[in-house]
C-alpha cells in the first residue's frame, strides 16, 4: 500500500509503498478516504511532541481518518465489515496518511450518514479535544468559556461542541472567519488583529487556550478567581503527567516544566491543565450522537491527495487557517 512516511524527524515527508499494517486481536481494518491534517503532524515532525509521545522512526504518520471496515480482528465488538468510522489514532500507533490503517476498534466510532467524507475528517481530533477539554473543566450551563484562536480547526469543533454544553462561548482570531464563526454559534467573536481580548474580557468562567506560553499570562488575567484553563499549546505539568500516566520521570520532568504556570494558577485559585488528545471512541461516538441531534457546520479549508502531503503540511504550517485541511485518499 501507499503511506506517507517520516523517515527521521525534521526530515520531508515521503509518499511510498510500504507493507500492509499488521492486525492484533482488537485492531479493524480500514480503508482509509480522508484523513486531517494538523498542526500536531508538523509537531510530530520537528520532535516537538517526543517528550509525551517519543515515536521511532521509520513512521506512518496521521494522527485521524474517516474509512470502511474492511476486516476484523477476533475480539472486536459491535462493527461489521463495510461500516464507515472515523476516529484519531491511538497516541502509540499513529499512520492515517495511507491507503490503510489498523487500528484498535477502541478508538473508532460510526461517522453519521449525513456527513460526507470530507466533512467527517474534520471532526475526530478537534472534536475529542473539545470533549475532554470540557471533562477537565467540568462547567456548569451558563457559564462562559474564552476559546483562543478560535477561528481554526479547532474552533470549529470546540464552538459548537462548548454551546452544545450551554455555555456562552466567546472567541477570538483571524477576522476573516467572523461570519463563519458566528454560524458555529459564538456569542461574542473578537479580532485579534484589531482588539486585546484582555481589554475587553474579564472574570470569565473557563479558557480554552490555543496560542501557548506567550498568551498564557495574559489569559489567566481575564480568568475568574477559581476558574480553569486548559492549555492545548502550553507546558505540560505535574498533573498531566500523573493524569496519562507517564513514568516517574516524566512526572518529574513535567512537574519542573509547568511549575510557572501552576504557580500563576494558584495565586486566584484557579486551576492550570495541560491537554494532550488521546483516542476514544466511546468519545467519538457522543460526539456523533451530538450530531445527529442537532448538526453543526463543518469547516473544511482545503483538500489535497495523499501524493501532495507535504503541500497540505506546509499549507497547515503557514497559517491563514478556515478550519480543517484534508488528505482525500480513497
Ligand atoms: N494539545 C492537543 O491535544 C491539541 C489538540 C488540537 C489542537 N492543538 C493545538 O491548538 C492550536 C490550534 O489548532 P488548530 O488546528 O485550530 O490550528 P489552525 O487551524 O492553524 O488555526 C489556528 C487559528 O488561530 C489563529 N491565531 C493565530 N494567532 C492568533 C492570536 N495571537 N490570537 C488569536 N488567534 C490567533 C489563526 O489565525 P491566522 O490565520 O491569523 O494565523 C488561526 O485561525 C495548534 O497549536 C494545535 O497544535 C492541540
Amino acid at each position: 500500500m501507499k503511506a506517507a512516511i517520516l523517515e527521521n524527524y525534521h526530515k520531508d515527508v515521503v509518499v511510498k509503498e510500504v507493507e500492509m499494517p499488521k492486525m492484533g486481536p482488537h485492531d479493524i481494518l480500514v480503508k482509509i478516504h480522508t484523513a486531517g491534517v494538523n498542526p500536531l503532524d508538523n509537531m510530530i515532525i520537528h520532535k516537538e511532541v517526543n517528550l509525551i509521545v517519543p515515536y521511532s522512526m521509520p513512521l506512518v504518520m496521521g494522527n485521524e481518518f474517516v474509512g470502511t471496515i474492511e476486516r476484523l480482528g477476533t475480539y472486536v465488538k459491535g462493527f461489521q465489515i463495510g461500516d464507515r468510522v472515523y476516529g484519531r489514532m491511538p497516541l502509540n500507533r499513529i499512520g492515517a496518511f495511507a491507503q490503510y490503517a489498523a487500528v484498535d476498534y477502541r478508538a473508532v466510532a460510526k461517522v453519521p450518514e449525513q456527513l460526507s467524507d470530507e466533512q467527517a475528517a474534520t471532526i475526530p481530533l478537534t472534536a475529542l479535544t473539545a470533549v475532554q477539554a470540557l471533562d477537565l473543566m467540568k462547567p456548569k450551563e451558563k457559564e462562559t468559556i474564552f476559546i483562543s484562536g478560535g477561528t481554526g480547526s479547532l474552533g470549529a469543533m470546540a464552538i459548537p461542541i462548548a454551546k452544545s454544553y450551554g455555555l456562552t462561548v466567546i472567541t477570538n482570531g483571524n477576522g476573516a472567519n467572523e461570519e463563519r464563526i458566528k454560524r458555529l454559534g459564538a456569542d461574542q467573536f473578537i479580532d485579534y488583529k484589531k482588539t486585546d481580548y484582555t481589554e475587553v474580557l474579564s472574570d470569565v468562567d473557563h479558557v480554552l487556550d490555543t496560542l501557548g506560553e506567550k498568551e498564557l499570562e495574559r489569559q489567566f488575567s481575564i480568568l475568574k478567581e477559581g476558574g480553569n484553563l486548559v492549555s492545548l499549546r502550553g507546558l505540560p505539568n505535574g498533573e498531566f503527567a500523573v493524569r496519562s500516566n507517564l513514568s516517574f520521570v516524566k512526572r518529574g520532568l513535567f512537574t519542573i516544566a509547568g511549575r510557572k504556570y501552576d504557580k500563576m494558577a494558584a495565586m486566584r485559585k484557579q486551576k492550570y491543565f495541560f491537554l494532550f488528545v488521546h483516542e476514544d471512541g466511546k468519545g467519538l461516538e457522543k460526539v456523533s450522537d451530538l450530531y445527529r441531534a442537532r448538526p453543526f457546520e463543518t469547516s473544511v479549508d482545503g483538500v489535497f491527495s495523499l501524493d501532495e502531503v507535504d503541500q497540505a503540511l506546509q499549507k497547515v504550517a503557514s497559517g491563514g487557517s478556515k478550519g480543517k485541511t484534508i488528505l482525500k485518499i480513497y
